[in-house]
């Protein structure tokens, strides 16, 4: 007897009641196990790996060829830590935009009891950071459309840099959404993003904050294209701030309250950008 049977019959439910319950339940289970885990032998089985392309710090990324319907994908293996939120794959196969690397197909695998998630995309050939004679503009447009898909859909991405925005033929795709969150209101983690493209008011520790970071980065990493090096590269969280203040000035009273500094940051004078960027360029910075 079916759990909606019992309940329009309104009356207790009997020890047996209960047995055939818990048996056609356990079924249930048992028969969505199976599937599930059909579709993940299936799965692990279409893609045969050829060679890795990358490694990452919770991931490596495959080359695989799809042996059903023939192809060459890339397939990111991230061990899925039950200790943190695993946002990626919800993020990831939600996003459609032409500069947004699309998620092909997906499954888990667990080996010797650690949970794995593989996500399967198009394979690019490079990204910014190893990328020469990108596009400038071309590059700059397209991911300031990226970012506001992005921003159209509550997401921060939380990890720009160039090794994360893949490039084909004058293209960019951005991909790696494992850290990831879509803006809800609620405290995020102010640790996120590589150094050198960490926003401001990440850097002070702020724990509310918006998709204006990606923004940040996104602007690091053109000054960075057409440099040939990092614009801002700090030792450490201070002297990332102190970096930045040699361009931007140090904050106000004022301003230093509202970005929440607590760091004692020497006294200095906004630089006009083309001086800042030629003396980037020449290492001339004190
Ligand atoms: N679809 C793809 N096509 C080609 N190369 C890719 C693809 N996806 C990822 N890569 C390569 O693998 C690298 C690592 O991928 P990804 O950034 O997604 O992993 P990660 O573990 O999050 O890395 P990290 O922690 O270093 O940011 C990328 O920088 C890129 O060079
Ligand atoms: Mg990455």
């Amino acid at each position: 007897m079916q759990l909606n049977q019992i309940k329009s019959k309104k009356r207790r439910v009997t020890p047996s009641d209960k047995h055939q319950l818990s048996t056609s339940q356990e079924r249930c289970q048992i028969h969505k196990y199976l599937t599930l885990n059909h579709q993940n032998i299936n799965k692990s089985q279409k893609y045969q790996i050829l060679d890795q392309i990358g490694q990452g710090s919770y991931s490596t990324i495959f080359i695989v060829e799809n042996k059903l319907h023939g192809g060459y994908y890339a397939m990111k293996k991230v061990l899925q830590d039950p200790k943190q939120i695993n946002r990626e794959l919800e993020i990831h196969m939600n996003m459609n935009h032409p500069h947004i690397a699309p998620l092909r197909d997906y499954y888990y695998s667990v080996e010797n009891k650690v949970k794995y998630l593989h996500l399967v995309m198009d394979l690019y050939q490079g990204n910014l950071k190893n990328a020469i004679r990108v596009p400038l503009k071309r590059v700059a447009k397209q991911l300031f459309q990226a970012l506001e898909y992005l921003e159209s859909q509550h997401v921060m991405h939380r990890d720009l840099k160039p090794a994360n925005i893949l490039y084909q033929s004058g293209n960019i795709y951005l991909a790696d959404f494992g850290s990831s969150k879509k803006m809800d209101g609620s405290k995020s983690l102010s640790y996120v993003c590589s150094r050198a493209y960490r926003a401001p008011e990440l850097l002070f520790g702020q724990i509310f904050y918006n998709t204006k970071i990606d923004i940040w980065a996104a602007g690091c990493i053109l000054a960075e294209l057409e440099l040939g090096k990092q614009l801002f590269f700090g030792q450490n969280t201070v002297d990332q701030i102190v970096e930045i203040c040699k361009f931007l000035g140090t904050p106000n009273e004022l301003e230093k309250a509202e970005l929440g500094c607590q760091f004692q940051i020497p006294n200095l004078q906004a630089k006009k950008l083309n001086i800042y960027l030629q003396s980037i360029k020449k290492n001339q910075l004190q």
